[in-house]
């Protein structure tokens, strides 16, 4: 299995375009090892099949034109087989219309609640069924699904539920029941190798923990270092973790006690010290044994 870190920023990216913050500054002015980093999304994919894309990011042009490598040389091609979504968030959805010119209908992977926000609130959706389409594959938690082309044996996926927060745009209606936020559990049906990827963490509960160290490979949501982080920059009062992100200080020790997996951070917010190479919180998290993810990152399982 491989796997591919497309987008390590959260929401916004870094530097985000109307942020002054010190890490956004310090990205501008080409610090040394402080990288640009694309909003959240990676891609999967096991020998010989072809690359899933994980999230739809407002940056996934660019994105897309990483995963090129071995494309056919028909007039037209997509480098994907299809996209699956962890919620209805705007950062892991808007890619979706960037993707209208598909010949096909777009293949999208999701639960049923985030069809609904995508129908209803941010109607990515039907704005789509006047472009290429969608065909809409419904995820359950705890129903894996072989993501093998023609039933072939490769990449199978197992969802569990994350996080009860609807995006803002949902939270006027009357009925927010549903699975907002998922994480996503890969499987390689050749190897056995098993990635688990959670970009929106809000509570590390037993269950999350077994499963994360019968992962061999995660990838988890590192918005934050400090709850009140962007309270501290005076720039929302919103705190970590009434945005479904359990901050850093929080959940490292947990983390670090895992031993089987590899441990990586992405979906990481703009102000989040960790992005600067010589920062405390860096050199804590490292020490951790936990890696700061970076767009291109690819892990080979
Ligand atoms: C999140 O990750 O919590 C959302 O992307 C925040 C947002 O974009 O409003
Ligand atoms: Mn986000
Ligand atoms: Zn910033």
């Amino acid at each position: 299995m491989f796997l591919k870190i497309l987008g390590t920023a959260a929401g916004g990216g870094f530097p985000q375009w109307n942020c002054n913050c010190p890490n956004c500054q310090a990205v501008r002015t080409n610090r040394a090892g402080v990288n640009w980093l694309n909003q959240s999304s990676i891609a999967v994919r096991t020998n010989n099949q072809p690359w899933f894309l994980v999230n739809a990011s407002p940056d996934v042009r660019p994105q897309l034109e990483k995963l090129r490598e071995g494309q056919p040389s028909t007039i037209r091609s997509s480098p994907i087989a299809g996209v699956l979504l962890t919620d209805a968030e705007i950062d892991h959805t808007t890619g979706l219309v960037i993707l209208r010119e598909s010949t096909e209908k777009l293949r999208v992977y999701g639960t049923e609640t985030v069809r609904k926000a995508l129908t209803e609130g941010y109607p990515l959706l039907s704005t789509l069924a006047s472009y290429c389409g969608v065909e809409w594959s419904v995820l359950e938690p705890h129903v894996p699904i072989n993501l093998g082309l023609n039933g072939a044996d490769g990449l199978e996926v197992e969802v569990f539920p994350l996080a009860a927060k609807p995006p803002k745009y949902m939270r006027h209606q009357t009925n927010l029941d549903g699975i907002w936020v998922i994480g996503l559990t890969f499987r390689d049906r050749t190897t056995g190798k098993v990635a688990t990827y959670a970009p929106g963490l809000a509570e590390l509960d037993e269950k999350i923990l077994e499963r994360f160290e019968s992962s061999d490979c995660i990838l988890v949501d590192g918005t934050c270092w400090h709850n009140d982080e962007l309270l501290a920059l005076g720039i929302s009062k919103l705190q970590a973790r009434d945005m479904g992100h359990l901050p850093l200080n929080t959940s490292l020790k947990s983390l670090a006690n895992l031993s089987r997996p590899r441990k990586i951070l992405v979906h990481i917010n703009n102000t989040n010290p960790i992005l600067l190479p010589d920062s405390e919180e860096r050199k804590i998290v490292e020490a951790a044994g936990i890696e700061v993810g970076y767009d291109g990152l690819t892990i080979e399982l």
